[in-house]
């Protein structure tokens, strides 16, 4: 085997808390981040793990728990320069609250307004501040999904997004496209494990041309 890789693998929901009991979050489960860890494991590679709270985590891994988005980015941001292959599957949350309530919110009027703030966009801080590495981003949507895909892999600077559907989440089989600048592979209704596989053989594809145009020029 050629030399060890180490991957970063940002994984599952973050909860952005509005008071000490409420949370915003999402359903992501955190299966795929589970299974390319895995497969990263099984290629005899490391893997930091910063994950956001889920039922099982994986083992073999530095593991890193983490609750919101910002903390994600922390994380991130602290392991960057270890990793050559940085993939995140989690479903990071596009809003926090823009104000914590120390206490916990009262029931009161018939309605009330809760200000959101925008949290940084964490594979696109990796994916403009690479150097030489490989920035892996998905993409889920309920429609508009290849284009909405092949804006994402722009805009964040990635060299690979995997694009799938909503009907992904918590299931162990999904249909997914691999999209690079240049092509596209359709996979269609196969268990997480396979596609992890594939995912993961294809970072380290890419890893390596970039390697080996860096040794040529
Ligand atoms: O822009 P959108 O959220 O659809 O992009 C999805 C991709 O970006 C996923 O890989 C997700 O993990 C990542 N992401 C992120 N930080 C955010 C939002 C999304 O890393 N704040």
């Amino acid at each position: 085997m050629s030399k060890k890789l180490t991957f970063l693998i940002l994984s599952g929901p973050t909860k952005e808390y509005i008071d000490p009991v409420k949370y915003i979050s999402n359903e992501s489960s955190g299966k795929m981040g589970l299974a390319l860890a895995r497969a990263v494991f099984k290629k005899g590679h490391n893997v930091i793990f910063v994950s956001g709270q889920v039922l099982k985590y994986p083992k073999n891994v530095n593991l890193i728990k983490v609750v919101s988005a910002l903390e994600m980015f922390t994380k991130a941001k602290a392991n960057l320069k270890k990793a050559d292959i940085i993939i995140s599957a989690a479903a990071v949350a596009d809003y926090r609250p823009a104000k914590f309530q120390k206490y916990k919110i009262k029931k009161a009027g018939s309605s009330i307004y809760l200000g959101l703030k925008k949290n940084p966009d964490i594979i696109k801080y990796c994916g403009k501040n690479k150097f030489n590495q490989v920035v892996v981003g998905f993409a889920l949507e309920t429609y508009d999904l290849l284009k909405s895909a092949k804006i994402k892999l722009k805009n964040k600077n990635l060299d690979l997004i995997v694009a799938n559907g909503r009907e992904s989440f918590g299931s162990d089989f999904t249909s997914v496209y691999l999209m690079n600048s240049e092509e596209i592979l359709q996979i269609d209704n196969k268990n997480k494990n396979f596609i992890a596989g594939k995912i993961i053989n294809e970072t380290i594809r890419i890893f390596e041309n970039i390697k080996h145009v860096q040794k040529n020029s």
